[in-house]
């Protein structure tokens, strides 16, 4: 087994290669990777749909089964509770991530994170390894914004949800969070009742794979997360005149979609022009009415910027409201405005020192893609651990990740769990 206890949690040696249950860890990914599969178009779980309902309840029925005191909170979010005999320390460590996909997703991106945190709790137990603290396993809901923002469960618990979010949505048709969480019985009225004091967490770790090149381009096993990058995002509405599209003369037509149409290619022109390292992306675009047979009299178009550094972020939202400006009757609306965000240095010391336990190679590195972990990192020690994807693809069918790798992040996981362990244990 590997395990030598002796007289302190410093002491604890062996190597989570023989503590993670790899096969365990995979059968659990391949399981709920089944949950919104269809062949050819990936796992689509959006936040709150029957998809992601059931894989709340699937992994309720997990966490129970490995002895997880379960329960959900007033926002929705899933938390098990691992009881620990040796708990000297109020405060808990939280292992996060999200089971909710953009659409035609993959079955990593979140699902690693809760099941390796669920994977370190069983070997816990398994090992009678107790903990100075609380462990609680978090999957946290609507972390892709397939209602409005994205990050909502994370974001309710830390008190900062902004206005009345929760009740308003994306684009007409699609339900608002508040609606969605009445499914599951909850009365979004008291989603501040999922409000919990930052202090009582001593840290919170997100395992992810990179969903980047970068960790598979270089060969390195291990991302340890210095930073997450800001996101800013914005409605563009165009106003043209629907007109019927066999009978209005072209000269005639006032048509919102080729109004709108300089900005697809205005935008990757600016953003590249501002900062080589900046992204920024229109990926969802419709038109009013949307028939063939009529000229679009409404373009609405979503705007979204990312990149550590904010005054670049906000000179493109300068331009394109600029250019919104010269289109009579157009508007541009925030959505949200995140800035980037720092991850703690004494975490991601103790996740390099955890990578380098297990013999892994590890490099720390920024986050391009948005988490949970963001929504903490400001308030509570917070920590990232990447692992690589394939091809460094991923929100899309061919996101993967190897067995291995999955299992060399959770084994990171339950390292640093232990060594955060040790060095409260020796203070
Ligand atoms: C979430 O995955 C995001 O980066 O948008
Ligand atoms: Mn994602
Ligand atoms: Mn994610």
């Amino acid at each position: 087994m590997g395990l030598q206890r002796t007289n302190g949690l410093k002491q604890i040696s062996g190597s989570g290669r023989d503590l993670v249950n790899t096969e365990r860890l995979w059968k659990d990914l391949q399981e709920l990777g089944k949950i919104g599969f269809a062949k050819g178009r990936g796992v689509t779980r959006l936040a709150l749909s029957d998809a992601d309902i059931a894989a709340k309840g699937w992994l309720t029925k997990r966490m129970k089964e490995a002895g997880l005191e379960v329960q959900m909170d007033a926002a929705t979010n899933v938390i098990g509770r691992l009881k620990s005999s040796s708990r000297r320390d109020t405060r808990i460590v939280a292992v996060v991530s999200h089971l909710d996909t953009v659409p035609q997703g993959g079955m990593f991106d979140g699902a690693l994170g809760v099941l390796a945190g669920l994977e370190c709790a069983r070997v816990l137990q398994e090992n009678k390894i107790g903990l100075p603290w609380g462990l609680e396993i978090i999957n946290f809901s609507d972390e892709e914004g397939s209602h409005n923002a994205g990050t909502i469960g994370s974001r309710a618990m830390m008190g900062k949800l902004s206005g009345n979010e929760i009740y308003r949505s994306i684009e007409k048709g699609i339900p608002t969070f508040a609606e969605d969480m009445k499914r599951l019985g909850k009365d979004p009225d008291r989603i501040a009742e999922a409000i919990r004091n930052p202090k009582i967490f001593r840290a919170l770790l997100e395992l992810h794979i990179e969903q980047g090149g970068l960790l598979e381009a270089r060969g390195t096993d291990i991302g340890a997360v210095t930073g997450i990058v800001g996101i800013y995002r914005y409605i563009v509405n165009v106003l043209g005149k629907p007109d019927h599209a066999g009978t209005t003369p072209m000269s005639l037509r006032n048509d919102a979609l080729v109004k709108a149409a300089p900005m697809i290619t205005l935008l990757p022109q600016w953003v590249r022009a501002r900062n080589p390292e900046m992204v920024g992306t229109i990926g969802q675009i419709s038109v009013e009415p949307g028939a063939t047979n009529v000229v679009p009299g409404k373009c609405m178009f979503i705007v979204e910027l990312r990149s550590m550094k904010p005054q670049d972020m906000a000179a493109i939202r300068d331009l394109v409201a600029e250019w919104v400006g010269t289109h009579k009757g157009s508007a541009i609306t925030t959505i949200f405005e995140k800035d980037s965000v720092e991850l703690s240095k004494s975490v991601i010391d103790t996740i390099v020192r955890a990578a380098e336990i297990e013999g892994l190679s590890v490099i720390r590195m920024a986050s391009g893609a948005g988490h949970d972990s963001q929504s903490f990192a400001p308030y509570v020690p917070t920590g990232m651990i990447f692992v690589p994807s394939r091809g460094g693809k991923s929100h899309c069918p061919e996101e993967w990740t190897d067995k291995q790798q999955a299992a060399n992040g959770c084994r990171v996981l339950l390292r640093t769990i232990l060594e955060l362990a040790g060095e409260d244990s020796t203070r």
